[in-house]
């Protein structure tokens, strides 16, 4: 039941560190995934906090930042032949790096920690994407927090961009940082805002955002089962199918224009 391709789309997931970004690629993930019309892939792209997989349950053997090691190896040999080989199976490289789960794929962009090369990580990331979403109906993107993707143009070919805030002012005020860079470089047609751990109402972070522009894709509450997972270690498979904060989720993703 995988749907064509006509209707591809590219999502990144942006906000402030901590506001929620992981968590909530990682509910929309599941329940797209349930809906079983989309054949998902997820990129986890932030190299400080990289625990999407984690959260999801899955285990990441490898990552683009272990393809970066061979390339660095192979570039660090001088040998022309290799490196243009190298070059040539990029593709393929990525295509090994990836953990192939029952319901989705998932690329891990990893902690860059050696030295530069000739294929600094957000090159590779943004070649990974390219080449990737020509393959999966719908990719999300966990991205690293603050502005660097936006602005190096890893994420530039998103039809979509959420910006998460926390239900803080300083949240939404960094949403609107990324709003207008967003404008200039990426081709985001889809650009909205989700206000996370919302506790009681939302209402006067709400008005602030609107009264800057900001489109509202959807809020999710606090949810002391997220908090649970801290402490336990646990994922989000077990999250009760019922929850509000899974409803709030599933609004969210009707209102970037998915079908469930
Ligand atoms: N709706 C929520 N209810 C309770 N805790 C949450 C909620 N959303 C996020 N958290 C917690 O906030 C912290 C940061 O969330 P995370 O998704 O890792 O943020 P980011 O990816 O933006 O850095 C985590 O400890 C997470 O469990
Ligand atoms: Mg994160």
């Amino acid at each position: 039941m995988v749907k064509n391709n006509l209707n591809k789309r590219v999502i990144a997931v942006v906000g402030k560190g901590g506001t929620g970004k992981t968590i909530t690629t990682a509910l929309m993930a599941k329940i797209i995934a349930r809906s079983k019309k989309y054949k998902l892939f997820l990129i986890d792209a932030d190299p400080a906090m990289a625990h999407l997989a984690r959260v999801l349950g899955l285990d990441v053997s490898k990552t683009l930042e272990d393809i970066r090691d061979e390339i660095i190896e192979v570039a660090g040999r001088k040998i022309t032949e290799e490196k243009e080989e190298m070059v040539r199976t990029l593709d393929y490289k990525v295509f090994d790096a990836l953990v192939e789960g029952k319901e989705f794929s998932l690329l891990a962009m990893g902690r860059p920690e050696g030295p530069g090369c000739f294929c600094p990580a957000n090159v590779l990331l943004r070649k990974s994407i390219e080449v990737l979403s020509k393959y999966f109906d719908i990719m999300l993107i966990d991205c690293e927090a603050g502005l660097e993707h936006i602005n190096r143009k890893v994420i530039r070919n998103i039809d979509t961009l959420i910006m998460v805030s926390d239900s803080t002012i300083r949240g939404v005020q960094t949403a609107e940082a990324i709003n207008k860079v967003s404008e200039k470089f990426t081709k985001s047609k889809n650009t909205g805002l989700v206000i996370n751990r919302v506790k009681n109402s939302a209402e006067t972070i709400q008005k602030y955002a609107e009264k800057v522009g900001l489109k509202i894709l959807g809020l999710i509450p606090e949810d002391p089962y997220i908090t649970e997972l801290d402490n336990s270690g646990g994922t989000l498979k077990d999250l009760p199918e019922d929850s509000p904060t899974i409803r709030a989720v599933e609004k969210i993703i009707k209102n970037i224009g998915i079908e469930l």
